[in-house]
């Protein structure tokens, strides 16, 4: 039986959890309240999937899925990390994660800087350019929608590549974490680029409900992206 661990029970975490049931995989997931605090979501996801508090997560599968605020990374027991790859879908958000001067600098990518607060771990990007509802709207067997992948180790970002395909999507490979710019917010491949209406996303996203994105339109946005000015972000 494949296995995975998902720290964070949020948005993103949640929604990985569900496609990773549907994928017969057993799932643990864990949060910052404990385990207790996941009945509910453990009762939906059915009998393949259980709480568990970090540790344990980060050692239930192979690849360690870290769907949790950027503020989180330096909170995490980083030996029970240590020597694993780790899938991350985290963004910069400077109203929830508080400005940091790196990234506001360009300096490094968001995904550079979580490699820098988890430097004996092996960090690969996914799944952080999509809103977490339309995750489940677009995995799809049949009309595959491709998500980025990026990554410094090639057999590891093949490795998450796998395990993203098992959960319903094609992959692109978006470089290194020094090229991930491509796909952080404001950039042109970040989660717009699934939305079924672009100006309807923009007045209300929750409301759209996504549109595949084959391999070779995601290609083409990949190459037409743009570095965004992190320093002037709002949000
Ligand atoms: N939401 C989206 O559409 C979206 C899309 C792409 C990427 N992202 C990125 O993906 C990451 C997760 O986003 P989200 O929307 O899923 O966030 P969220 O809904 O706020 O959930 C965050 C989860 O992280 C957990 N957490 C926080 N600190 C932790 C710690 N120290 N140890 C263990 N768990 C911890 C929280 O636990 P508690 O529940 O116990 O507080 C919560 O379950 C963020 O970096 C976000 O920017 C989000």
């Amino acid at each position: 039986m494949k296995r995975i661990g998902i720290i964070g029970s949020g948005a993103i975490g949640a929604a990985i959890a569900r496609l990773a049931i549907a994928a017969d995989y057993e799932v643990m997931i864990a949060n910052s309240r404990g385990p207790e605090s996941l009945t509910d979501l453990i009762d939906e996801l059915g009998s393949r999937a259980q709480a568990g508090d970090v540790r344990a997560a980060a050692a239930f599968g192979d690849i360690p899925v870290l769907a949790v605020p950027l503020t989180a990374y330096t909170n995490l027991p980083k030996d029970a990390f240590a020597g694993r790859t780790i899938l991350s879908t985290g963004n910069y958000y400077p109203y929830r994660d508080g400005r940091i001067l790196q990234l506001d600098t360009l300096e490094i990518t968001t995904a550079e800087y979580e490699q820098e607060l988890l430097p004996n771990t092996v960090i690969v990007k996914a799944f952080n350019n999509i809103v977490a509802h339309h995750i489940p709207l677009l995995a799809d067997s049949l009309r595959r929608t491709a998500l980025l992948v990026a990554g410094d180790d090639s057999e590891a970002k093949a490795r998450v590549s796998s395990i993203v395909n098992t959960l319903g999507f094609d992959t692109v490979d978006a470089g290194t974490l020094a090229d991930s710019w491509r796909f952080e917010p404001e950039s042109g491949a970040y989660t717009e680029i699934y939305a079924a209406s672009a100006d309807g996303f923009r007045s209300d996203y929750l409301a759209d409900r996504g549109a595949p994105v084959p391999v070779d339109r995601l290609r083409e946005l990949l190459a037409v992206s743009h570095r965004p000015d992190v320093a002037a972000r709002q949000y």
